[in-house]
């Protein structure tokens, strides 16, 4: 067991109190911070800038984590977690989710790669460990979105279900808190509703303002899964593989550059205010510190107007932008496929 050290963590004179920033409280009981940072360094940042950011944030009151294991850097969040437990940080004050990558879902090797990740990091636990995508599909890290696997398959339920019941013996044996999914739909998630022991606290899926997906929120709220909101502000500095012409530009759009302006923030806090405001716990990713002190501060303001909210509302141009080709599995495939469109699961 790693010490707790009981004294009160040194926090940066600008510091939000961690305190002040909303809480998901999940089916458990338990208490997860409505904002966290994002990991996901991917072409454009290095492992040291995320580990760097990691204790930067933290120091300016970010208590919650969004981590992976295919992000290729928990090492080096490990060892900046390391220090900040040093000078005080409390294990118990902070959110640490993980996610295990599409390669690892054999039984065998979901309770190792948890393992490693905890060895990476550093830490006993998990607070959340979520299967990164309901495919075993494997790519290499930044190939073409062109690239197929000759061995990726269709969603197989019974697979995700033998998957999905190591992940439950993670919980059983205290090396996780909670379960979860990402990017699952909801004709996967009714089945793995159904046939779950320990059903998913957390459903991590893209919600920013042109990507709202309203069924799939609402489904999951009604299920009491929380979600979490991955690229909240749009992801403006993705790499070019994954834009399309028809993408669009969250902060660049008139309603959200138009509430920035009144409230006096960047778009980017506008998407942000808004994300929690509306329930959902986004992670935005930043190396800034200006940016990401400011995408705290906006969450712990105060709120945006039921106007704001309404005209948030009525933008949403159903614009997914992490489409994930690279997982589809068969020729002559597009990128719907992945996501259940009409309902069923697609084979
Ligand atoms: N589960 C999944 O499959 C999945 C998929 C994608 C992402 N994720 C998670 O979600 C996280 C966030 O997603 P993302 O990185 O794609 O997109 P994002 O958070 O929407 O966008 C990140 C970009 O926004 C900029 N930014 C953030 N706050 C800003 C501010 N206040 N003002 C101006 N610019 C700002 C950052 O630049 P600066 O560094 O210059 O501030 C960064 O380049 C990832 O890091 C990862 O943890 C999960």
């Amino acid at each position: 067991m790693r010490p707790s050290v009981d004294r009160s963590f040194a926090a940066a004179q600008d510091a939000v109190d961690p305190a002040l920033v909303p809480k998901r409280i999940l089916y458990t009981g338990a208490a997860m911070p409505a904002i966290g940072l994002g990991t996901f360094g991917s072409d454009r940042v290095s492992a040291d800038e995320i580990a760097e950011a990691v204790k930067g944030a933290i120091s300016v009151g970010y208590r919650h984590l969004d981590c992976a294991s295919v992000y290729g850097n928990e090492h080096r969040i490990g060892a900046a977690l390391r220090e900040l437990f040093h000078c005080g940080l409390r294990r118990q004050d902070l959110w640490v989710t993980s996610k295990l990558w599409n390669d690892k879902h054999a039984e065998d090797d979901v309770i190792a790669s948890c393992r490693q990740s905890l060895t990476d990091l550093q830490l006993d636990y998990l607070d959340a460990y979520l299967v990164h995508w309901p495919f075993p599909n494997f790519h290499p890290p930044g190939c073409s979105v062109e690239s197929r696997s000759p061995d990726a398959r269709p969603y197989i339920h019974d697979n995700f279900l033998k998957t999905w019941r190591q992940m439950e013996n993670l919980v059983d044996l205290g090396l996780v808190r909670h379960i979860g999914t990402s990017n699952t739909t909801i004709p996967k998630l009714r089945l793995l509703l159904r046939d779950a022991r320990i059903k998913p606290a957390v459903n991590e899926m893209e919600l920013h303002p042109h990507f709202q997906q309203p069924e799939l929120f609402e489904f999951v709220g009604a299920q009491g899964i929380a979600p979490i909101g991955y690229s909240p502000v749009g992801s403006p500095n993705r790499p070019g593989r994954d834009r399309t012409p028809l993408d669009t530009v969250d902060i660049e759009d008139p309603v959200i550059a138009g509430i920035a302006q009144r409230v006096g923030v960047h778009p980017a806090v506008a998407c942000i205010k808004w994300a929690v405001q509306r329930g959902q716990a986004p992670i935005p990713q930043s190396t800034n510190r200006g940016n990401y002190l400011a995408n705290l501060r906006g969450v712990v303001a105060g709120p945006l107007t039921g106007e704001d909210m309404c005209a948030i509302a009525g933008i949403d141009r159903n614009c997914r932008l992490i489409k994930g080709q690279v997982f589809l599995w068969k020729d002559n495939q597009t990128w719907e496929d992945l996501w259940d469109l009409n309902g069923a699961i697609s084979q």
